[in-house]
C-alpha cells in the first residue's frame, strides 16, 4: 500500500487515467486500498490537498457493502462535516425523499462525494460552501476511484456538475444529458442528474415542485438496478 506522502503524485496520475477511462472506455483505475474499511481508515489522515486544514474531518462514503448503485455528490456540507457522514443535511434529506418517491432504498445503495473534505469560507458566523477546484478534485480522486473499483456497482450516479465532469469529462453538461444511462469503464452504466441542492435553491414553489418531479423521474430509471 502506498504511503500517504505518495498520494499526491498518485492523485495527479489517476485523474488522467480515470478521465481517459471514462471518456475513452479503456480500463478502470486500480484501487489504492484492499477494502472499503481500509480505505476509509486511511482517508481519515488524508493530506493530499489543503482542505483537511479547515475541515472537521474526512467524510468518506457510506452505505451497503455490495451496492448496485453508487451516488456521487460534490463535497460534504456543513452538517456532513460535523457528523462525518455524507448527505445528512438539507440536500441529503431531499435526496432521501426523492429516493423514496422513486422506490429506491438508500440503505441498499452507497453514497459518497467527489471531494471528501468540506470547503468553506466564513460569512459572519456561518460557513458558506465553496466549490472545490481542479487540484482539490484531482487530489481526492484516488479515494473515489477506490470506492467505485472495490464496490463494483452496476451503475454510478453523478449528482450535479462537479461529479459529472469529474467522471464523465469536463465538457459533459448535466443540463443536456441528464438522466441518460451511459457506458463507462468505471461501471457498466453511469448516469448524471442534478444535485439535490439545486432543487433547494429553486426560486419558487412551482419550479421546486417541477424540478423535484424531474429528479424523481431520473431516479426512477435506476429502479431496475436497485432490485
Ligand atoms: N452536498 C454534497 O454534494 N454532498 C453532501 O454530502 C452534502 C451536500
Amino acid at each position: 500500500m502506498a504511503p500517504l506522502s505518495k498520494l499526491k503524485s498518485r492523485a495527479k496520475n489517476s485523474v488522467t487515467t480515470a478521465a481517459t477511462a471514462s471518456s475513452q472506455n479503456s480500463t478502470a483505475p486500480l484501487p489504492i486500498a484492499k477494502s472499503i474499511d481500509a480505505a476509509r481508515t486511511r482517508a481519515k489522515n488524508c493530506e493530499a490537498c489543503d482542505l483537511y486544514k479547515h475541515a472537521t474531518q474526512t467524510v468518506f462514503g457510506e452505505g451497503a457493502r455490495k451496492p448496485r448503485i453508487v451516488f456521487v455528490g460534490e463535497q460534504p456540507g456543513d452538517q456532513e462535516d460535523q457528523q462525518g457522514r455524507p448527505f445528512v443535511g438539507p440536500a441529503g434529506k431531499l435526496l432521501d425523499t426523492a429516493l423514496e418517491q422513486a422506490g429506491i432504498d438508500r440503505a441498499k445503495t452507497y453514497v459518497t462525494n467527489t471531494v471528501k473534505h468540506f470547503k468553506w469560507e466564513p460569512r459572519g458566523k456561518r460557513r458558506i460552501h465553496k466549490k472545490p477546484n481542479g487540484a482539490e478534485i484531482a487530489a481526492c480522486r484516488p479515494w473515489l476511484d477506490t470506492e467505485i473499483a472495490l464496490l463494483k456497482p452496476r451503475v454510478v450516479v453523478c449528482l450535479g456538475a462537479t461529479a459529472a465532469q469529474t467522471l464523465l469529462g469536463r465538457t459533459f453538461r448535466v443540463t443536456q444529458s441528464r438522466g441518460e444511462l451511459l457506458e463507462s469503464a468505471l461501471a457498466p452504466h453511469i448516469m448524471a442528474t442534478v444535485h439535490p441542492s439545486s432543487i433547494l435553491r429553486a426560486p419558487d414553489e412551482e419550479s421546486r415542485h417541477r424540478e423535484m418531479a424531474s429528479f424523481v423521474a431520473d431516479l426512477k430509471k435506476l429502479a431496475k438496478f436497485a432490485k
